[in-house]
């Protein structure tokens, strides 16, 4: 009944405790009900077990051996890596991923289907472990072209980049495939703003960089980006003009000052030649 989803979607735990963070949750989450009426719920950093108190954490700590995701680690460079996941060989942790990102996501359902889905998670590695700072889902087969499914950046370490390096990870994937990708549509407020600002940035990089002529579909075939949404951000950017009976790219002062602000930031970037991977058949 309408009243019965209402309650179940109410916010049903304060906070999370996850590795040295205690971090405000955003949303409801499926969570078993013995979890539910905790105002702190304990998770293990690693193989991401939710308990009920700090003394459960620190026993479970004691026979949890692992220090990192599991599956394959396909990308490293320096302290950052990936790990790819299949849903399917690694339900229980997939499983306790989506309940973790379904505390910070308001429109997504799908917590227990994990099965048609890749993980892929990006760590930072120190002398405790390898940390995840974030993740997307990406399914095995999709139909409308999508490279993303999911995507969150743990709130501990979000507005530093990473969400960027993420999105940027996964259209590497799909230059590795030889496709064209876009996140799944409803994108939320935060998600719609962090893609604008990874294709602006990287169709302004490409055109500042450019040595001779390009069009759409080039700026496409080189960026995995689909024609649509570099068009969409190519209007919202101003960066169409109609000259002399054709249209040409324009890079605006706008364009140009946003150019140097991130340079000037010198962010971490993905670096392809250190990506090791195959697409999965
Ligand atoms: N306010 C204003 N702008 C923001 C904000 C904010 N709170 N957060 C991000 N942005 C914009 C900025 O323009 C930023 O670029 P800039 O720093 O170069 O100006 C850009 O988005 C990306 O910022 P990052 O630091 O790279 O992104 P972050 O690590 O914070 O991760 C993410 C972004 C993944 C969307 C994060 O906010 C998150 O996990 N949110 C909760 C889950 C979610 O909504 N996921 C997306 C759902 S849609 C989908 O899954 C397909
Ligand atoms: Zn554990």
């Amino acid at each position: 009944t309408q009243s019965q989803t209402e309650i179940s979607r109410l916010k049903n735990i304060n906070r999370i405790c996850f590795g040295k963070h205690v971090v405000d949750t955003w949303y409801f989450s499926p969570y078993p009900e013995e979890f539910t009426r905790l105002d702190t719920l304990f998770i293990c950093e690693f193989c991401l077990e939710p308990v009920g108190t700090e003394f459960q954490l620190a026993r479970h700590r004691t026979k949890c051996q692992v220090r990192h995701p599991p599956g394959n680690e396909i990308y490293r460079k320096g302290t950052l890596s990936f790990f790819e996941i299949d849903g399917r060989k690694q339900r229980h942790y997939c499983r306790n991923l989506c309940l973790i990102s379904k505390l910070f996501l308001d429109h997504k359902t799908l917590y227990y289907e994990v099965d048609p889905f890749l993980y892929y998670i990006m760590t930072r590695t120190d002398e405790r472990g390898m940390h995840i700072l974030g993740y997307f889902s990406k399914e095995k087969q999709s139909n409308e072209d999508y490279n993303v499914a999911c995507i969150l950046t743990m709130p501990q370490y979000q507005r530093m980049g990473y969400g960027k390096l993420l999105i940027s990870f996964s259209y590497e994937l799909s230059l590795v495939e030889k496709k064209t990708g876009s996140p799944e549509k409803p994108l939320s407020d935060l998600g719609l703003l962090s893609y604008r600002s990874y294709w602006a940035d990287t169709i302004i990089d490409l055109l500042m960089n450019c040595k001779s002529e390009i069009n759409i579909q080039e700026i496409s075939e080189q960026t995995s980006i689909t024609t649509e949404d570099i068009l969409h951000t190519l209007h919202s950017m101003e960066m169409l003009k109609f000259y002399r009976g054709q249209y040409i790219f324009y890079l605006s002062e706008k364009c140009v000052q946003q150019y140097e602000k991130n340079r000037a930031k010198k962010r971490e970037r993905i670096d392809p030649s250190k990506l090791d991977w195959v697409p999965p058949k």
